[in-house]
């Protein structure tokens, strides 16, 4: 392969400057402004996975210190670090006491997936934060703020990132198709949208998982680089199917088929996930699986896939599940 090619996207895409970063718009500007003064506060930012919560830390870091300056002056930990709230206390002690060449007068310390940490750990950590306060300034990162204990949030300036909106994801599967000289439809554009729900590293892996199969980005290649198939079509069709609604269920299918190029086997297989998870007497599960057999037999012997799935639907429709 070639060596340009096997770079890493999420990393080859990950923006260097305020500039680059993508949505956020509101509160890129107020980061920029305590970079800026060189006035910074620690910052708390929480958020969906893939929102650029740590891209975004980095970019504080490399406009405080240079892009080359990083080290000496720039701590990147992760507290989900199994060896526990000690060591990462300690790599703290260290970094705070080696000496600064930056003309700022304080490091960074960033530390990711805070919100991994027991609440005893956050009263550590929360300890150490005040200690080093003269001298370092903290960017946490977490999914869950409420998982963050309030002596923390109240020291911290709290960012909420928010997942990434369609115009703008939009903007970078063009800009990525661009630049790695690709093709794509418009609908594997949408299929691209659905399953990142606004989750950039989701959509730059997806992209490039599908790019290694097909230049030519479709929904073909990029269901076949999704492991798990994540349509709200799909959820809203087991749920007619099990509540007995034998036309909905029916148009949800052909649906799935026609616009999400899903295979008759595939929505078997997630049919059949939701029928061994269902709450119900397990006498009524086993017939329905048994009924999922037989339709994934004859479809696999060649059966009508349509007809087959549309006798599987009217069949459980004709069960009574008792499901409410
Ligand atoms: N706002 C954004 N603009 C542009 N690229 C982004 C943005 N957010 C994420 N990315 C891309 O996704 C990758 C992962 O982002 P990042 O590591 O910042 O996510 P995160 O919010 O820290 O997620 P997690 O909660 O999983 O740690 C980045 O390397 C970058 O390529
Ligand atoms: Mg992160």
């Amino acid at each position: 392969m070639n060596r340009s090619k096997s770079q890493i996207w999420v990393d080859k895409y990950r923006p260097q400057s305020f500039n680059d970063i993508i949505g956020q718009k509101e509160f890129v500007s107020r980061i920029r402004a305590f970079v800026e003064s060189k006035n910074m506060p620690h910052l708390l930012f929480a958020g969906t996975p893939g929102t650029g919560k740590t891209t975004t830390a980095l970019v504080v870091a490399k406009e405080l210190y240079g892009a080359d300056k990083l080290q000496g002056n720039f701590l990147e930990l992760n507290a989900s670090d199994e060896r526990g709230i000690d060591v990462i206390r300690n790599q703290i002690k260290e970094f705070a006491k080696m000496q600064s060449l930056a003309q700022v007068p304080y490091k960074i310390i960033c530390l990711d997936e805070a919100d991994s940490l027991t609440k005893e750990a956050q009263q550590a950590l929360r300890r150490t934060m005040e200690r080093y306060s003269a001298t370092c300034r903290f960017i946490l990162a977490c999914n869950e703020l409420s998982k963050i204990i309030d002596p923390i949030q109240s020291r911290c300036v709290i960012f909420k990132f928010k997942g990434l909106k369609d115009e703008d994801l939009k903007q970078l599967i063009q800009k990525i198709v661009t630049s790695e000289e690709l093709t794509i439809n418009d609908e594997a554009i949408q299929r691209l949208l659905d399953i990142s729900k606004g989750d950039v590293r989701k959509l730059e892996n997806t992209m490039q998982a599908a790019s290694v199969l097909d230049k030519n980005l479709t929904l073909t290649t990029i269901n076949e680089v999704t492991n798990a198939i994540e349509i709200k079509e799909l959820d809203e069709m087991i749920q007619y199917t099990l509540n007995g609604e034998f036309k909905k269920a029916r148009e949800m299918m052909i649906k799935l088929k026609s616009v999400y190029g899903l295979s008759a086997l595939e929505i078997l297989k997630e049919i059949y996930t939701a029928v061994i998870n269902l709450d119900i007497d397990e006498k009524k599960i086993i017939k329905l699986v048994d009924k999922i057999g037989t339709v994934e037999f004859r479809i696999v012997e060649g059966s009508d896939e349509e007809l087959q799935l549309e006798v599987l639907l009217a069949m459980f429709s004709s069960i009574n599940l008792n499901l409410k």
